[in-house]
């Protein structure tokens, strides 16, 4: 029966079974990616890589990618870079991102990202791109813009388009890059055939903006020059202590949440919560004998318990280069036979094939 069923399935997924058991099913198609710039810090975990981890234990299909080509739209030492891959690899599957159950891969080893670009580049508008907030951001300390990094959500919207995928799980400051997403697919559709899904973000409200630790009115951020700003899921115990008692709280001794007014406190009481599953209120209730300078060291105790069998698993990964190639490779494999698939549907639409009518 189910086989019967894959069979009608259109000529496109006849080949795959892993398509068409998606299909069947009905289940999601889930892709994220992270750049490997760096270790992840709260805010990666809380805001994306966590959400990654529960939709893959939910039976979804997840495709996740360190997107390296995203990486290098700024300035990258290559031998940093090189390290950076690995140690996100192991990061991600430290937090339990499962390559048997999810495809896990290096964008750069899928040409078809790069490919994929060039065709939605073209209809692509320099006035739509300018508007968008994270190049308005990442420019601004620049005396010349690299080209890059103007395009670099064309080739965001190519990462998700080549899986099909229809939900993205994403930080609060990826929302404008996944409309982008829906735009150039509705367009693509519109022009040639109907090939991509729209896709929607899937965004957690309460986790989708963690904060910056000394400046609270930013969100917490790998390319933030000050490491005092973030917690890395690498960083040592006493230096989760450190950053934490560093952070930027008020005058106001209480303990209480009111990000409005109070942002630093706030986002400490949110982390904290994250990491216990206490509501804000409980947490407020529980320490409200303590002043904010005690109540920081609550809040240390708790990432550093949260953190400390992630960092555990996380080390003995390091340790073992060899596995973590591997995992990529097979990464690779999985993601370019879904990728080439649609690539080639992609160019008969456009009429980009030398085959006859
Ligand atoms: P990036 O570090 O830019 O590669 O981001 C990887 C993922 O983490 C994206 O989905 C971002 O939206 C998410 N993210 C980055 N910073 C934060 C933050 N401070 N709070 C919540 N999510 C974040
Ligand atoms: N641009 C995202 C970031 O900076 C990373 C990313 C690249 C991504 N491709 C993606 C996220 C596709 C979701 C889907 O965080």
């Amino acid at each position: 029966m189910i086989k019967a069923a894959a069979r009608n399935l259109s000529w496109l997924y006849a080949r795959s079974s892993y398509v068409i058991c998606r299909e069947i099913h009905n289940k999601k198609v889930i892709f994220s990616g992270i750049q490997p710039t760096g270790a992840p810090h709260l805010g990666n975990y809380f805001g994306a890589i966590k959400k990654w981890h529960s939709l893959q234990n939910e039976q979804n299909d997840c495709i996740f990618s360190i997107v390296d080509l995203h990486s290098i739209t700024l300035p990258q030492d290559p031998v940093k870079l090189r390290q950076n891959i690995h140690l996100m690899t192991a990061c991600l599957l430290a937090c339990g991102i499962d390559p048997k159950t999810s495809i896990l891969f290096l964008q750069s080893q899928v040409p078809q990202h790069a490919e994929l670009s060039w065709i939605l580049g073209t209809f692509s508008t320099m006035a739509r791109l300018s508007h968008l907030p994270q190049y308005k951001e990442k420019s601004q300390n620049l005396d010349v813009i690299p080209l890059g990094l103007f395009i670099y959500p064309i080739l965001q919207s190519a990462d998700i388009l080549l899986y099909k995928a229809n939900a993205i799980p994403v930080g609060e400051d990826q929302l404008q890059h996944v409309q982008l997403c829906q735009h150039l697919a509705r367009i693509f559709n519109n022009k040639y055939k109907t090939v991509f899904p729209v896709p929607s973000a899937i965004v957690d409200e309460t986790c989708a903006r963690i904060k910056s630790l000394r400046q609270p009115d930013k969100k917490m951020s790998k390319s933030d020059m000050d490491f005092k700003n973030r917690i890395e899921l690498t960083d040592p115990p006493d230096l989760m202590l450190k950053r934490i008692k560093e952070s930027l709280t008020d005058f106001t001794s209480a303990v209480t949440y009111d990000p409005e007014n109070r942002p630093g406190v706030s986002n400490l009481i949110l982390i904290h919560s994250l990491c216990t599953g206490k509501d804000f209120e409980t947490i407020c209730k529980e320490n409200e004998h303590l002043d904010t300078g005690q109540y920081k060291l609550v809040v240390a105790e708790a990432v550093i318990e949260y953190f400390k069998p992630i960092q555990y698993e996380m080390n003995k990964l390091l340790s073992d280069p060899v596995y973590l190639t591997g995992v990529l490779n097979d990464g690779k494999e999985k993601a370019q036979e879904i990728a080439s698939r649609t690539i080639n549907e992609v160019k008969e639409a456009v009429g980009l094939s030398a085959s006859c009518l």
